[in-house]
């Protein structure tokens, strides 16, 4: 049965773009796979705890080396790792902030990015350990990084996720650049239709 995890982050609930093009995403890769299940992992609502000593402690330990602390700071890691492992499909929906990844999305990297459990380092340099699931990425933004665009460099996020989820092994990655949202804030184009061509796009992509 086909799953795909979803990894909200924006916290401007139904108001947030980045969540209403991934819902669209969601509702056509239901669609299209009868029976598939659609977990989802919000992290306005959940945020993730941040990489503390324990955690560090236990990552580097064999696990018959973990104290209860250790054990538990890495519960939520456990979780998120086990999540993206069980996943065929991995849908990232998120805002771009200052250029990069907003705090809650990069401390969830943060505990997906585990040395010995899903990278490990060998002769042959570093080797991603997650294999099977494929990624979609949707980011929102006010300004416009699409190709061609002169700040299109300015977009720290889209390579950053992507070298993120290639290093722990998910190589095969799609996004979806939704720029402009400044656009329909200052009244230049409307919600709609700068919505209607990106709908189109998520609803590809999920039935690609
Ligand atoms: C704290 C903060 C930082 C932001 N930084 C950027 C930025 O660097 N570049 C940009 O184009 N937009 C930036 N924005 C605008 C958001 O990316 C934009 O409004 C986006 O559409 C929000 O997505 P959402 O509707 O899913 O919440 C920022 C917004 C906030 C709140």
């Amino acid at each position: 049965m086909a799953s795909l995890l979803k990894i909200d982050v924006s916290p401007r609930g139904d108001a947030s773009y980045s969540r209403q093009l991934g819902q669209t995403f969601a509702e056509s890769w239901q669609a299209a796979h009868a029976g598939g299940t659609v977990t989802t992992r919000d992290l306005a609502k959940q945020q993730p705890t941040y990489v503390d000593l324990q955690w560090i402690a236990g990552a580097y330990s064999k696990p018959e080396d973990q104290t209860a602390e250790n054990k538990s700071a890495l519960k939520l890691s456990d979780d998120i790792i086990a999540e993206v492992k069980a996943a065929d499909t991995v849908l990232i929906t998120t805002p771009m902030y200052n250029f990069q990844v907003p705090a809650v999305l990069k401390a969830w990297i943060d505990h997906l990015v585990r040395a010995g459990v899903t990278f490990s380092m060998g002769a042959d340099g570093y080797k991603g350990l997650i294999s099977g699931p494929k990624a979609v990425l949707i980011v929102t933004a006010a300004g416009d990084y699409g190709a061609g665009s002169p700040i299109e460099s300015y977009d720290l996020l889209t390579p950053y996720v992507k070298h993120i989820l290639g290093f722990v092994g998910i190589t095969e990655v799609e996004v979806l650049k939704a720029g402009n949202t400044a656009g329909i804030q200052y009244g230049k184009i409307s919600a709609e239709d700068w919505k209607k061509p990106l709908d189109e796009k998520a609803k590809s992509l999920a039935t690609a």
